[in-house]
């Protein structure tokens, strides 16, 4: 073939790409898009994006954003183009209008990786679905009956294995604590023995994976985690399939009737990839983000020796009610009157920050204070960004327990003389766990178990940083030292 031959049959498709492109640029002209840069063709500004920072701050790429094109910008970001949002109403609007105007959308290495039945990315009917039977799993009656006496044992394990006078990282404790708990609630594991402390190895490789670039490549962590999770997988269908041929023989285990696993295979009809995907989801969603979230109040709190004494008073009292009563057991009375602690809880995840963005798509053009959010457009809501705005919260940088009170008195004066439902005080837009109809399923466990921690911590022990320490966001929030504390028992051990 000639190259003027060659020229005539491609000709066409030069044509169709070219008026492709005018296309796109007519749509893009017609938006009144927010100000923002685009970054480099393809990476954008993702590199500048994902540099990590402190974890009490919102960054420099983010503060610069802000200051020059305010709180809703566009980028590209993960190679798309991105309206980034650090507006409490913007990120409460994308929230809540999941399934008709956006729609969670992680990237596909996440998917990847957790799987493609993981609630993580997962939209529609198959959604509902697995977050009913998350729900029923993590239910009030559930953390009642069950689980606040879980979370306890597991606590107390790993407190009384505490030495004075040696140097441990209080962030793998956080860990330990944390990942028992859900192995035992999710198949009954015990803690300590072979299988568990094989399966938490391999998990620490996958979730190296997990927050790692998605580069499927010979050494690298995110091919190391893809291994890790085929192994994982191997060790849940095993124990699933033991319980089957246990159900088959008609054996009775309370306990394990009891337990995630347990339950979806008598009341679900999930295929066996799904049951998989889901209990190594809920592993990674109800692990990480908690032990994080304790590590943060154990670097917090020496900071603030007023709170440990308010803690350690209210915790106290507790005891002491209890010790009176001739009962052992923390109880859901108990856990009721941990009202200040609840402030602690709230002020560690405003400042911390564990979950700091969250990744979604526009599924229509949407219109939002006069911007456009063009319809297949990826959107971030930066629940962070919020949580640190001096306009929302006093000097945000400081660690303030009683802000809450503060907030909740205002709140509660507010609706004794007015009859609007408007929420006073900033609790709307405190977004630590989500919102709208994603909402963390385990929230109601994670503050449980933050509660029970701080109870025996205070009750039971001093501590303090053992070497300088800094919580970094990676994004993800993590120690680089793994946050080295001493301690000191207290007369009034476990
Ligand atoms: C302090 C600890 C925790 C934090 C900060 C946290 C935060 C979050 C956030 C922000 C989301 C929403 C993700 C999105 O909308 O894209 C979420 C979802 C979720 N979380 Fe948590 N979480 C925590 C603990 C837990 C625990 C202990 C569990 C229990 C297993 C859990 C299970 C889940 C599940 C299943 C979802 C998916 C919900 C859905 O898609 O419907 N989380 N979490």
């Amino acid at each position: 073939m000639s190259d003027s031959e060659l020229v005539l049959c491609l000709l066409p498709s030069i044509l169709a790409l070219f008026l492709f492109f005018i296309l796109i640029k007519r749509k893009q002209k017609r938006f009144n898009l927010p100000p923002g840069d685009m970054g480099w063709p393809f990476l954008g500004e993702t590199i500048g994006y994902l540099k990590p920072y402190s974890a009490t701050s919102i960054g420099d790429f983010m503060e610069q954003h802000i200051s020059r094109y305010g709180k809703i910008y566009k980028s590209n970001l993960f190679g798309e183009p991105t309206i980034v949002s650090a507006d409490a109403g913007l990120n409460r609007f994308i929230l809540q209008n999941e399934g008709r105007l956006f729609e969670c959308s992680y990237p596909r290495s996440i998917g990847g990786i957790l799987g493609k039945w993981s609630m993580l990315v997962l939209v529609g009917d198959m959604h509902r679905h697995m977050r009913i039977i998350s729900l029923n799993f993590l239910s009030h009656a559930r953390l009642r009956t069950h689980l606040l006496r879980e979370v306890e044992n597991h606590t107390l394990l790993v407190l009384k294995a505490w030495k004075e006078n040696s140097v441990f990282s209080a962030q793998d404790e956080a860990k330990k604590f944390t990942f028992n708990l859900m192995a035992k609630h999710i198949m009954s594991l015990d803690p300590g023995v072979p299988e568990t402390e094989q399966l938490k190895k391999e998990y620490i490789t996958f979730m190296k994976g997990v927050v790692s670039p998605p580069l499927n490549l010979p050494g690298t962590a995110y091919r190391k985690a893809l291994q890790s999770r085929s192994t994982i997988l191997k060790f849940i269908n095993r124990k699933m399939d033991e319980r089957v041929e246990k159900m088959k023989e008609g054996i009775e285990d309370l306990e394990e009737d009891n337990d995630l696993l347990g339950w979806v295979l008598k009341h679900s009809n999930l295929s066996t990839e799904q049951i998989l995907d889901l209990i190594l989801s809920l592993l990674f969603a109800g692990h990480e983000t908690s032990s994080v979230s304790i590590a943060l109040a154990i670097y917090f709190l020496p900071g603030c020796p007023r709170a440990i004494q308010q803690l350690r008073e209210e915790h106290t009292e507790i005891a002491r009610a209890k010790k009176q009563a001739g009962e052992t057991d923390l109880n859901w009375d108990d856990y009721k009157k941990m009202e200040f602690t609840q402030c602690v809880i709230s002020e560690t995840l405003r400042l911390g920050n564990v979950v700091r963005f969250l990744h979604r798509k526009a599924l229509k053009d949407v219109r939002y204070k006069g911007y456009d959010i063009p319809c297949g457009w990826k959107v971030l809501p930066v629940i962070a960004a919020v949580h640190l705005d001096p306009l929302l919260f006093d000097h945000p940088q400081h660690f303030n327990p009683w802000r809450w009170q503060e907030m909740k008195q205002q709140s509660s004066d507010q609706s004794s003389t007015s009859s609007s439902n408007y929420n006073y005080g900033n609790n709307n837009s405190f977004m630590p766990f989500g919102g709208g109809p994603r909402l963390c399923a385990g929230s109601e466990l994670a503050k449980l178990e933050m509660a029970v921690f701080i109870h025996h911590l205070v009750l039971n022990y001093h501590w303090e940083l053992a070497e300088k320490d800094q919580a970094f966001a990676f994004p993800f929030v993590d120690f680089p030292k793994g946050l080295p504390i001493t301690v000191r028992h207290l007369n009034s051990c476990i």
